[in-house]
């Protein structure tokens, strides 16, 4: 019989074993697994006091709950315990009250699906996914636009409401269901995470004209961006697309080239800067565990 109790740093070992025979030896954990047992919501299912599985409980926001990161080791699995672990997971989630209890997966991922479809999570949005090795080179079509680099300008605090206006009337944000992608993590969009964002120096906007251009910090790469928000009036789309090709062939130092697109638009312009889709995730699925509140809303 396995069980769940919090992760300890002399469980680093067992965690990282299980990670190495993930995804053929390609697997996040290792990156924040220190980082992980430090602020806690890791948990390892223990069998016979052998580690077998791990998963991850994140609070992004004051009860919006992130889960992540489940894993069986590969000779326990098929056996029912990745679903145990999300089960006892989903109601270690559920006793703290959540605002909301979310998750991602690929669409290729049966096993992970079947999971989150039986413990009742509902689909919330899909994302098209796109990500490359190399920097997105220009189409003919954007060739001609010369890069002046002071036709676009990072966006400042006084300007945030907006932006955030400009987001929210979004054709993304709509589809999305207003959700901001961050490498298979997707937050609530609110008005204090555009704040962060500007903070950073990652939102731009064109001088003269309607556009906004967001970017994020690769959480796998962190020396890579990903294009968070893309939207603009027709007579700026093609400097918006060379400024972020710009962007990514200047800034980006570790190779990685991503984003996420729920909507027709933002998939168009995506295309339009040359990243190609994922040879194999075509969707990224974002779950919801339908919660059912006192005041009647859910
Ligand atoms: C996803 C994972 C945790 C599932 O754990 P598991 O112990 O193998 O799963 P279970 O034995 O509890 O099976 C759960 C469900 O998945 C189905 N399933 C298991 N392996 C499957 C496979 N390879 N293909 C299709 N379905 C599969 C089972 O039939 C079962 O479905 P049911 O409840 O409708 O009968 C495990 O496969 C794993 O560690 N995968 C690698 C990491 C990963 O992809 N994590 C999830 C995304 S972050």
């Amino acid at each position: 019989m396995i069980s769940l109790r919090p992760a300890r740093h002399e469980d680093k070992p067992g965690i990282l074993k299980i990670a190495s025979s993930t995804w053929e030896g390609w697997d996040y954990v290792p990156l924040f697994v220190d980082a992980w047992i430090e602020e806690g919501g890791l948990y390892v299912a223990e069998n016979d006091a052998e580690i077998v599985g791990i998963t991850k409980t994140t609070d992004l926001d004051q009860g919006e709950l992130w889960l992540e990161a489940i894993r069986v080791s590969e000779e326990h699995r098929g056996k029912g315990w990745g679903f145990r672990i999300a089960r006892e997971q989903l109601d270690l989630a559920l006793a703290e009250n959540p605002v909301s209890i979310r998750l991602s997966t690929a669409d290729v991922n049966s096993a992970s699906l079947a999971v989150i479809r039986r413990l009742g999570f509902i689909l919330y949005a899909e994302f098209s996914y796109f990500l490359s090795d190399e920097p997105p080179v220009s189409s003919s079509a954007t060739q001609s636009v010369p890069t002046n680099k002071y036709d676009i300008v990072s966006v400042g605090q006084d300007k945030a409401s907006n932006a955030w206006e400009y987001i929210t009337n979004s054709e993304e944000y709509k589809t999305s269901h207003g959700l901001l992608p961050h490498t298979w993590k997707f937050y609530d969009w609110t008005p204090e995470r555009l704040t962060e964002l500007i903070e950073r120096g990652l939102v731009y906007e064109p001088v003269g004209s309607h556009g906004l251009v967001i970017f994020i910090q690769n959480r796998y790469a962190p020396g890579s961006l990903e294009l968070a928000f893309i939207e603009g009036e027709e007579n700026v789309l093609d400097l918006l697309v060379h400024f972020v090709q710009g962007k990514f062939r200047e800034e980006v130092t570790e190779g990685k080239f991503a984003a996420y697109a729920a909507g027709a638009r933002k998939k168009g312009l995506i295309r339009r800067i040359g990243l190609k889709p994922h040879p194999r995730v075509k969707k990224v699925m974002v779950f919801d565990y339908p919660l059912f509140h006192p005041t009647g809303k859910p």
